[in-house]
């Protein structure tokens, strides 16, 4: 059974905003977007991290196994640079993934940029809680967003 509110973590992974360098707009705009676009979710943590695997999947693992979290959107590190180690960290702490969450991601990116290819962004449950990889950019995040808006209420009721 569902607990009301429903309570969401947003993960921003990201380097540059952990030192202070740049400011955190994606995570920002999740927020934002959780909050007007998905209101079953009463409360909206944020947590930032560096670009660091073991810290990614600590944290993941935090909000999934003690906080118990329903949802959990990742953004950034998503890329092919050797920085980029979110899909991995994500992948490591997954019970199973849902690989066509991020296909219907990648299928809405195609129709803005052919670079929406370049992310390797996973999906997947662990335990009751959903999990998210959205890549980095601002644009990127209001993209996939409106592509799993649809599925992401039933996705968290089958879980549960
Ligand atoms: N997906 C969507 N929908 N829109 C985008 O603009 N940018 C791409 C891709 N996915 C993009 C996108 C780019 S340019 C990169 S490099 C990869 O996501 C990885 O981004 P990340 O390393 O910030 O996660």
């Amino acid at each position: 059974t569902l607990s009301s509110p429903l309570v969401a973590g947003v993960l921003t992974v990201s380097d540059s905003c952990f030192a202070g360098n740049k400011s955190d707009k994606s995570g920002d705009i999740l927020e934002d977007l959780i909050r007007s676009s998905l209101p079953q979710f009463g409360v909206v943590i944020r947590v930032l991290v560096p670009d660091e695997q073991n810290l990614i999947s600590s944290q993941l693992k935090n909000w999934c196994d003690k906080d118990k979290l329903d949802l959990v959107i990742t953004t950034g590190g998503t890329g092919l640079t050797s920085r980029d180690v979110t899909p991995d960290a994500t992948r490591s702490v997954l019970h199973r993934e849902l690989p066509h969450l991020s296909t219907v991601m990648l299928i809405e990116g195609l129709k803005h940029t052919p670079y929406a290819a370049l992310s390797r962004q996973i999906c997947g449950n662990r335990g009751k809680t959903l999990v998210l990889n959205f890549p980095g950019s601002s644009s990127a995040v209001k993209e996939c967003f409106s592509a799993v808006l649809p599925i992401i209420g039933h996705s968290i009721n089958l879980l549960n």
